[in-house]
């Protein structure tokens, strides 16, 4: 066996992607990867030697398959064809796994052709595993989109030590059930010596399930047996690097950025913001409503109240992607042109990805933050809010449904799916008592700071170890 890396992360995409260069349309440059999994997961790895990352490019024709160093790890890139990209990531990823995993917000589809695309690039990131990994290393595997990799490395390299983290919901069995694949899906989860979710929820829901499949018994409240071994099966709750972003969002770039903002804004007395991708689990629509319905009952007038919504473009192959832009776009022209003024629209939506820096901006210009998620398995930009207000002041608006909401608790917490509910939350945020607003802040900030991304990488793999 070559040598290779103690610790090899694998996810479905790496922690950089190609785009297009601006000033080559032919070539490429990298950015960022989208994401709570790269956003957390990069700093948390930086304390660590011998790293190899394998992923996607999420490649723009100019297909890179050499491997390459960035940031002290070793990336190793999987290619996908298009056609392949159609079957395993816009469609068993994104067209069955993530509206299943996510409470069926959406009507999941169940297709012959995308499992088999999805097992044949499972193999492909296994393979690209087995090569990458020293002998008994440890393998971290990231997300839904590759949850069978686990059981083709136990028949290929039986040595290593395997865990999994699912970064979105796990389902109640009662919806998981419906997936023509369970069996499969459950058998390979369960070839992992760690499975990690963010919540004691979802943790309980892949035991039930395992246990109710006959695949498992259960060895006390987080551990499972199958075949003869043990697995650990509870939560890790993702954070962010928190004191990266509270040193970032001091610096004089992003105040000074923040007051230009609300100046361009015409200083209204409350600016309330919303950042996510465009996609139908954000609950998007459902605060635009709320707060179209404030403006045409008075409540919120379009002089003193502004919402900046940020939607980066996602998944824009598959269906329900085009449906919500479609209607979200449709929701902001008509609010503004009920209630802006000329030059003064009321919702202000920027459908583009943004620099982290403009982002901190916008969290320090905002009183109050939308995150008013439908299902979100943590939901890491409630997280950088609450990093980034070095006053203490500022309202987070916080869906019970994101699994931010068990850690969060000094939020005000709406359920998204009661309108009147969630125009009431905003009003109570817009209107908090000052001294109130810090008091919960402060706590707020306590929580994310004692459990950040270094802590969770710790901790996962400290359970690792330990199996
Ligand atoms: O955390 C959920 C997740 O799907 C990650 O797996 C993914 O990297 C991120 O959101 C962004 O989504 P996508 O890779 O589909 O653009």
């Amino acid at each position: 066996m070559k040598p290779g890396a103690q610790l090899v992360v694998v996810a479905n995409r790496l922690p950089v992607k190609q785009i297009p260069d601006p000033d080559n349309a032919a070539d490429f440059v990298w950015g960022v990867s989208p994401g709570g999994l790269v956003a957390a997961l990069t700093p948390s790895l930086a304390s660590y030697d011998d790293v190899a990352w394998v992923g996607w490019t999420g490649h723009i024709g100019v297909e890179m398959t050499e491997r390459f160093r960035h940031d002290n790890m070793e990336l190793i890139p999987v290619a996908l064809t298009e056609d392949e990209k159609e079957l395993h990531y816009d469609g068993m990823s994104n067209g069955t796994f993530w509206p299943l995993y996510h409470d069926k917000v959406r009507a999941p589809e169940f297709h012959r052709t995308w499992w088999d695309g999805y097992k044949l690039i499972n193999r492909r990131f296994a393979e690209a595993v087995a090569d990458a990994a020293a002998p008994n290393a440890r393998v971290w595997i990231h997300d839904y989109q590759l949850q069978l990799v686990a059981g083709l490395l136990r028949e290929t390299r039986p040595d290593l030590r395997v865990g999994f983290f699912l970064h979105i919901p796990f389902p109640p069995p009662e919806l998981f059930n419906q997936l023509p694949w369970r069996t499969e899906i459950t058998s390979a989860l369960l070839d992992n010596d760690v499975v990690g979710f963010q919540t004691p929820d979802d943790a309980e829901n892949f035991s039930r399930l395992a246990v109710g499949l006959g695949l498992a018994s259960s060895e006390g409240k987080w551990a499972l047996s199958a075949d003869g071994r043990s697995i650990e099966v509870r939560a890790f709750p993702i954070g962010i690097d928190e004191e990266t972003v509270a040193y970032k969002a001091k610096q004089h770039g992003v105040t000074t950025g923040a007051s230009d903002l609300r100046a361009q804004l015409g200083n209204p007395r409350v600016v309330m913001l919303g950042v996510d991708r465009l996609d139908y689990t954000k609950g998007i629509d459902v605060r635009l409503r709320a707060f179209g319905e404030l403006l045409a009952e008075g409540k919120l007038s379009s002089h003193d109240a502004t919402m900046i919504q940020v939607a980066e473009p996602s998944r824009d192959k598959v269906n329900a992607y085009v449906d919500l832009r479609e209607r979200v776009e449709r929701l902001v022209g008509a609010i503004n042109g009920a209630h802006g003024r000329l030059g003064f629209p009321v919702v202000h939506y920027l459908h583009q990805s943004r620099p982290f820096e403009d982002l901190l901006a916008l969290y320090r210009a905002a009183d109050v933050m939308l995150v008013t998620p439908f299902r979100d398995g943590m939901n890491l930009v409630a997280k950088e809010y609450v990093a980034s207000r070095p006053d203490e002041s500022g309202v987070l608006v916080l869906s019970e449904f994101a699994g931010a909401a068990t850690e969060l608790t000094d939020a005000v917490i709406v359920n998204p799916y009661d309108l009147n509910g969630l125009k009431a939350a905003i009003m109570s945020a817009v209107n908090m008592d000052p001294a109130e607003g810090r008091h919960r802040m402060r706590a707020l900030q306590a929580t994310v700071r004692h459990n950040d991304a270094v802590t969770w990488a710790r901790s996962f793999l400290a359970a690792l170890d330990a199996t």
